[in-house]
């Protein structure tokens, strides 16, 4: 019997990375999975290789997240799970150096997309429904020249407290899950391919465990987070971080 038969989850930022690989974990289990993202092309075929729904979306667009959400409710009624997942880092630059276009893109994705897109779901999710947003450990942490990217996740941890109180009376449970270095293209879209590289290696250097995180480690955490096993669970935020923080 699978999980999730029939529930409906709803993961933005699907067409690769972490939400990936949660979108296909969810599918696997059975449940009827909308993806997001701009780029049509990754979008269709992410789509297409783990069944899920294609559905073109900004998330740092109100307007785009209203008809998004205005999609999802004429297919498939009320939402299960929900997974605000898409983000992006933004540049590495020291707090003096900082320029408005990458305040404005980081925030305007990760901060205002997360909270537009929880916002206009509500009325959407289900009576015990799962809501799931990502954050990071960095929330927690201060590094040197991530400044908008830390503050963007450490909102995006308050809004899930927030919504956890507000939500309670419907059983609807809000979690925040904050992964430390993962392996995806994240930093690819913003550093050339040798410098990525050497970022991976110096975080992989660092962390207890010795090892960079999968974008699978932080998808089981999701799927069990959507659960029905993780029922009495909700405004907590779960590092994955392999002693990052220790
Ligand atoms: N990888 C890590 O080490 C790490 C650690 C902690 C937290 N995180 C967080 O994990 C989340 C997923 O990142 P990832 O590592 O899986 O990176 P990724 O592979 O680059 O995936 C990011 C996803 O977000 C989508 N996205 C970005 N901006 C969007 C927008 N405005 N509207 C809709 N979709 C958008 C991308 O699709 P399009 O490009 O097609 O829009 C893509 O599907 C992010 O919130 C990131 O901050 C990552």
């Amino acid at each position: 019997m699978k999980t999730f038969k029939d529930k409906v989850a709803v993961v933005t930022g699907g067409n690769s990375g972490i939400g990936y690989a949660t979108a296909k974990l969810l599918t696997a289990e059975g449940a009827k999975v909308i993806i997001t993202g701009r780029r049509k092309e990754a979008l269709e075929e992410a789509a297409k290789e783990i069944g899920a729904f294609p559905y073109l979306a900004d998330q740092s667009k109100v307007q785009d997240i209203e008809n998004l959400t205005n999609e999802v409710q004429s297919h498939f009624g009320q939402v299960d799970i929900l997974f605000i997942n898409a983000g992006i880092t933004g540049d590495n630059t020291l707090i003096e150096e900082a320029t408005e276009q990458n305040f404005d893109d980081v925030m305007n994705i990760n901060l205002k997309g997360t909270y537009f897109t929880l916002s206009r779901f509500i009325p959407l999710l289900k009576e015990g429904a799962s809501v799931i947003l990502l954050s990071s450990n960095v929330a927690s942490t201060n590094h040197p020249k991530s400044s908008v990217y830390q503050a963007s996740k450490a909102a995006v941890n308050s809004i899930a407290k927030t919504a956890a109180a507000e939500l309670a009376p419907r059983r609807i449970r809000v979690n925040s899950v904050s992964p430390g270095p993962t392996r995806t293209n994240v930093l690819d879209k913003s550093y050339d391919t040798i410098t990525a590289q050497g970022i991976w290696n110096s975080l992989a250097d660092r962390i207890p465990l010795k090892k960079i995180g999968t974008p699978e480690d932080v998808a089981q955490m999701v799927l069990y987070l959507s659960g029905e096993t993780a029922s009495f669970i909700t405004g907590s935020d779960f590092v994955i971080d392999g002693g990052i923080l220790l």
